[in-house]
């Protein structure tokens, strides 16, 4: 049972909860949690969490359960989901004919039997192509899934997104307003928007005027720029994504005081993202959805 109290400052509402929900096996209360609130039409009771401005779960499988499953394919969202993962993070690019799909890199060579450019192929050209076999005989035959697909899978099944937005090269600002465009569709009823991220700042910047409500996190690679600040700022971000290699206390501590989320990719060591928590990192993406477990890093009841 969950009760609320709306509380309105500036832009942000939040509300006050006193609540009790169940969260996979373990049963959680408490007194005055503060809930959400980024979104004012929204609020989600989906997770208590010590920070108020960030609305979504504390551990993030990385290209859905990428690792153990093809990555970014419904079989890896399933296999996250069916280790007790509430958010998936999966990189998402358009096809030749401006088609949303699941892809990390600029070819598909790597991840299906296929070869050349993902930009250079329609989506009936891509959909001819197995994107499991390459992983192992279990999921052969599977393709490759659209933005829609996986829309309709996390929907289904509560389960938050984390759209990177991925675009080939010189494809940037297309693929920015294209995503950001189709996710506010897809996503136009659910409790919680999809978090979208991305390396590209011209792809962030398109997303921000094609569907200026949905949250953005700019994703850094490597040392943060001095001014990193300065460009989280001009694309109005809930937050930065940064490297874990990268992330230092200051660091952290730094983000925070300027009133930003933080989420950190990719860790796959217990004893470290633990630390990451205890230095006030928000969630944590990891490819260990089989040895890492979310109920690990829940509140003590
Ligand atoms: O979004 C975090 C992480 O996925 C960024 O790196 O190369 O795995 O997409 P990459
Ligand atoms: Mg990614």
């Amino acid at each position: 049972m969950i009760t609320k109290t709306r509380v309105e400052q500036e832009n942000l509402v939040q509300f006050t909860t006193t609540f009790a929900v169940t969260y996979g096996a373990k049963r959680v209360s408490g007194d005055k949690m503060p809930a959400l609130f980024l979104f004012p039409d929204r609020w989600i009771p989906l997770m208590p969490n010590t920070r108020p401005n960030w609305p979504y779960p504390k551990l993030i499988a990385h290209r859905g359960a990428g690792r153990h499953a093809p990555e970014n394919t419904l079989s890896s969202m399933r296999l996250g989901a069916s280790h007790g993962y509430t958010m998936m993070e999966y990189d998402v690019k358009l096809s030749k004919d401006g088609i949303a799909i699941l892809l990390h890199d600029d070819t598909v060579d790597r991840t299906s039997n296929g070869s050349g450019s993902a930009a250079a192929k329609t989506f009936n050209e891509l959909a001819l192509l197995d994107v499991g076999a390459w992983h192992s005989k279990a999921y052969a035959g599977e393709t490759i899934p659209t933005l829609q697909s996986i829309a309709a899978y996390t929907l289904a099944n509560g389960i938050c997104s984390n759209i990177e937005i991925k675009p080939c090269s010189g494809t940037e600002a297309e693929t920015g307003r294209q995503v950001a465009r189709l996710a506010q569709a897809l996503w136009a009823d659910a409790d919680a928007p999809p978090l979208l991220s991305s390396f590209s700042e011209l792809a962030l910047e398109a997303a921000m005027q094609a569907a200026p409500d949905l949250p953005r996190a700019l994703l850094l690679d490597g040392e943060p720029p001095s001014n990193w600040q300065e460009r989280a700022q001009r694309l109005k971000c809930m937050g930065l994504n940064l490297d874990h290699e990268y992330t230092t206390p200051a660091l952290v501590q730094s983000v925070r005081q300027a009133g930003y989320t933080l989420a950190i990719w990719t860790v796959n060591d217990p004893a470290r993202i633990q630390e990451l928590f205890d230095w006030g990192c928000d969630a944590v993406v990891t490819d260990e959805v089989a040895s890492i477990k979310p109920s690990t890093f829940m509140p003590a009841t």
